[in-house]
Parts: C-alpha cells; structure tokens; sequence
C-alpha cells in the first residue's frame, strides 16, 4: 500500500516533495501526519521537535557521515518517537499559543527579519561580510578594484551588513533598500556607531523599486527575492536599475536543495498553522543558539520561500534583459561546497548549492 497516500494529502506533498520522492519518505509522512488532542500543547511540542530537528540536522553537517540520508531518516524517526511521549506525558504549558495580529506576509516577513537580525554581533557586522563577500567575488574571478567608485544598490539589505561590506571594499556610493523599519532602523543605528561616507539606507519595496532606470553600476540582492511575493518582478527591478555595462550579483536558494531544504520544508510544514510570533518567542525562551536560528529559522519561519533551479534562474535573468550569468561555483571559506569540497555526499546533504549569479547588462 502507498503509505503517502493514506498518510499525508497532496497539497502537503506538494509542498514537501521528499514525502513522495526521498529514501526518508516513510519517515517524514508518519512526522507530518501525526496529530494531537486538541487540548494538548500540540504547537508547543511541535516547536520543540522543530528545534530538535535543527539541532541534529546541524550535528549531521558537522559529521558528513556516509549515507546522510539514513543519519536523517533515524533523526525524523527520533523526533517522532519523542513527539508522540510528549504529547501522552507532557504536562500544560502556562504560556498558550495566540494568534497572530497580522497575516499579511510583507508584514511578517519583516517582523521576522527585524528579529533575526537585531541578533548580529559588532564582529560579525563589520568585518566579516567583507571577508566572505570579497572571497565569493574573488575566488570566481572578479576584481575587486571593479568597485572603486562605483555607486552601488544593496536590494533588501537586511541590517546592512553587505552594504557596509560593499562600502569597506571600495564602492563610493551604497544604498541599501529594505522594507522592515527595524532593519533600516538597526541598519542606521550601526552606521552612526562606525559611520562610512556614502552608505545610506531607504524604506522601500524591492518590487517597486524608488530608482530610476540605470541608476546603479552595481545592483547587488542576497538571500532576498525568494522571500517576496512576486520573484520575476524583483529580477526584472533589479535589472532594470543597472547601468548599461553594470554589473550584478544575486543570491537565491537551490532546486534541488539535497537534504537541507527537505528538512527546511518538513519543519515549515510542522509549523504551518503555528503563530509566527508565537513560534518566535518560544524558540527565544527554548534559548535556541544563534546559529541554528540564522541557518534554518530564516527559512524555516518566513512565508515565502522559493527554490530555483540555476537554469531557472539564469533564464528568467536572460528574459529580463541581464546579460553575460554566470552561477559563482567557489565560495567564502565557510559557504557549504568550498568547505567540504571533498565530502563524497555533499549533493546528497546540499544539492547543488546555493545559487549565486554574476551578470552584467548591454
Ligand atoms: C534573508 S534577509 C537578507 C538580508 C541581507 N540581504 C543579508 O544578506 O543580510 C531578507 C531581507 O529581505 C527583506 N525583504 C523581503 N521582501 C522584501 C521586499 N518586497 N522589499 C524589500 N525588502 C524585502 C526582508 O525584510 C529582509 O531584510
């Protein structure tokens, strides 16, 4: 019999593909399909599993054992056996799940976002994005010297680290652009603490972008438009700002994704019908390590999170008028492929990478 079938209904599976295509399949379906009394802290335990999950997963990345998708089919089966013992023996929690104010996804979205990244230390503000962005561009042929004064777009810029990074390495003018006031609010907090001439910071949407045509040598958007609620009409914005003869740079999230988007996706299919905020502050009270909140919350609690393939990418890039794409195949030190190039499994741990694109624009 279809285990699947009887287990977890195809929009599920459509949202989660390894629940019909994976060797861990049997055990993500009895995960996802396991319920509980509604008297129960079931958003609680579910929170808590997700945690789990994160925790090993993270161990697993950091062994690269053989077979990752075994190790991984053992931690959902795990994680089952300890939701099904909570549910039957956990007592209340005193602190009830509630409804969130809001479920407009702009609005959560940067709710999240401004959470994460209040979390950035000074350290890993100011010097390292330089480091790792000045690697990536580098190790794949791309001279630096390129974007000494240059004007440059930081599109959804976050708290600004890589727009303070692409002022350090040379860019005279830098904009970042991002629609969460806590960001841009942080963004600008930071900036006074160690000002830079030429960097500064706007509310604004990605998709409508306050730019003019060609405004900008160097367009730049990383981690961003996977997040949004129109991906083609960010391509065609970002492309649109760039100067004839710019350049770009774009980082997206990967089809296929190996087994850390199938675990990404089976722990936002858990926490579907959870409260955000909810969810955000008991990961804040479980003391989650900041790590682990910055490598899987991000996706794991944001509503829109799009994977592409490179081809896919590339090809609406093309559509938009981008020019000479070229995927970026080395990375920074600590990006996944440069630092286990020799790990036999890493395809089927990470699939094929995280996307990272140069182009430019005639
Ligand atoms: C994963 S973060 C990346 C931030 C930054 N690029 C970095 O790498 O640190 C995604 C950012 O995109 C912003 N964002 C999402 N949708 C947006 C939109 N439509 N317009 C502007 N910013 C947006 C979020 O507020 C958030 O700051």
């Amino acid at each position: 019999m279809n285990m699947q079938a009887t287990l977890v209904s195809q929009d599920i599976i459509d949202r989660c593909p390894c629940l019909k295509d994976s060797s861990y399949k049997d055990e993500a379906s009895k995960l996802i399909s396991l319920n509980a009394p509604a008297s129960s802290d079931w958003d609680l335990h579910k929170i808590m599993a997700v945690y789990r999950i994160c925790f090993h997963f993270r161990k697993l990345e950091e062994d690269k054992p053989a077979q990752p998708d075994k190790a991984f089919a053992k931690i959902l089966d795990d994680v089952t056996h300890y939701l099904k013992a909570a549910i039957e023996t956990m007592p209340p929690y005193l602190y009830p799940s509630q409804q969130d104010e809001t479920d407009k996804v702009e609005d959560v979205t940067a709710d999240h976002y401004g959470n994460l990244f209040s979390y950035f230390n000074d350290e890993k503000y100011y010097e390292e994005p330089s480091e790792l962005l000045g690697q990536r561009l580098e190790r794949n042929g791309f001279d630096l010297s390129w974007l000494n004064g240059k004007s440059v777009l930081d599109a959804g810029c976050g708290n600004g680290r890589y727009t303070y990074a692409l002022s350090n390495l040379g860019a005279s003018k830098v904009t970042g652009l991002d629609m969460s006031k806590t960001n841009i609010a942080d963004a600008e907090k930071r900036l006074s603490g160690r000002p830079r001439e030429g960097v500064s910071y706007q509310l604004g949407s990605v998709l409508d972008m306050p730019f003019k045509d060609g405004e900008f040598d160097f367009v730049f958007s990383n981690g961003v438009l996977h997040h949004t609620t129109d991906l083609d009409k960010g391509l065609e914005e970002l492309v649109r700002v760039m100067k004839p003869e710019g350049r770009g740079f774009l980082m997206l999230i990967n089809d296929p994704g190996g087994i850390k988007w199938d675990m990404i996706e089976i722990c936002r299919e858990l926490l579907r019908d959870v409260p955000y905020r909810y969810a955000h502050d008991i990961f804040l009270k479980l003391n989650m390590p900041t790590h682990l909140r910055f490598l899987y919350l991000d996706h794991i609690l944001v509503p829109i999170n799009i994977r592409l393939s490179a081809k896919q990418i590339s090809d609406k890039l093309a559509s938009y008028g981008a020019t000479d794409i070229e995927r970026l195949e080395r990375g920074a030190d600590v990006d996944e492929f440069e630092k286990f190039e020799n790990y036999a499994d890493k395809e089927i741990l990470w699939g094929s990478g995280i996307h990272r694109f140069l182009f430019s624009k005639k």
